[in-house]
């Protein structure tokens, strides 16, 4: 039997993704008047393996998995055998014995990849270099809180084409959203995903287009969302990133060029007047810390989805 993964936004089909933000919200609206049902990890456990530091997915997952009745077992890479230069395949076989899920956060997509072949319980990609797709649960529930539905809405994200923008061009399309990034030259995110967004938009009604004026990408916006110029593993190209990013900060500029009722988003942790406003994060259109909040319901319906559906179960891996 084949576990379930979810490594790609795409992992999940546009009707799975709708039935994971369903159950997000209804996780959310009864967190503290939870039946039996909603403890479907009863007896389970959970790996949560960080090669990278993080606080909102650690935290959100450690406190989800036991929301959901499972024990979390959170693993610090440095002070296991991994950073030591036991094999990912190793790692993967063993924890497979112990436990029902590793959720994990790395470098490249294609060592998440070895990971999961090695396992035979699902694993989730809890940020990689090439894709962050439970952040992109969280955002798209945070935006049809706001706005009811997400089919035809426009984000325009602002800056660097990396994994988080990945995510949003693979799950924004997938609801059927215009998804449009606006990078510098050179930054854009990959074509492979640009064009893969675009096919699924064919079928969703949704866009991915990618452009190099930020005031002409947030025009009509509505949501615009940032997120660092120089992510993890990238800091020695932090100065001269902030030299070449600085026309598509997300400042008062930006949020005049959108709706008026546009939202505010980014994922943080945020540098405050670099890629955003201080004036902008903390004003009245940013939803940011709803974004944070509902890392832990999105996820608690993801792992839900997972390890409660038959292995090779409808609506299986993409
Ligand atoms: N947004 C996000 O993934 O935050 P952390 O790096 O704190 O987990
Ligand atoms: N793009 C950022 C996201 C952090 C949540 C990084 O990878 O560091």
């Amino acid at each position: 039997m084949t576990a379930r993964h979810f490594l790609l936004d795409t992992d999940l089909t546009s009707a799975d993704q709708a039935a994971v933000l369903d159950l997000a919200d209804a996780l959310k609206a009864r967190r503290r008047t939870p039946g039996p049902a909603d403890r479907p990890l009863t007896g389970r456990s959970v790996a949560l393996l960080f090669e990278k530091p993080s606080t909102r997915t650690r935290i959100s997952f450690d406190v989800g998995v036991a929301e959901l009745g499972g024990h979390p077992v959170v693993i610090d890479a440095t002070s296991s055998h991994i950073g030591r230069g036991e094999t990912i395949e190793d790692t993967a076989a063993v924890l497979s014995r112990y436990v029902d899920a590793i959720v994990v956060r790395t470098f490249a997509q294609e060592r998440l990849e070895r990971l999961a072949a090695a396992s035979s319980v699902p694993v989730v990609n809890a940020l990689s270099d090439h894709a962050h797709p439970c952040q992109a649960l969280a955002d798209l529930q945070t935006i049809r809180e706001r706005r009811g539905s997400l089919a035809g809405l426009t984000l325009t994200y602002l800056g660097d084409g990396n994994n988080v923008a990945h995510s949003l061009l693979l799950a924004g399309t997938l609801a059927g959203m215009r998804i449009h990034v606006a990078s510098p030259p050179g930054y854009e995110p990959f074509e492979q995903v640009v064009r893969h967004a675009n096919e699924i938009g064919a079928a969703t009604g949704g866009e991915a287009l990618v452009m190099h004026d930020a005031l002409e990408a947030a025009a009509d916006a509505d949501v615009l969302y940032t997120d660092v110029w120089a992510s993890m593993g990238q800091e020695d190209e932090s100065d001269s990133r902030s030299l070449v990013f600085q026309p598509y900060r997300l400042d008062e500029k930006a949020v005049e060029a959108a709706r008026p009722d546009v939202l505010v988003m980014h994922c943080l942790p945020a540098h405050r007047e670099l890629e955003i406003a201080s004036a902008v994060i903390d004003g009245p259109h940013s939803v940011v810390f709803d974004q944070a909040e509902n890392r832990l319901h999105a996820q608690k319906a993801l792992l839900s989805l997972l390890l409660t559906e038959g292995a090779d179960g409808a609506g299986g891996p993409r």
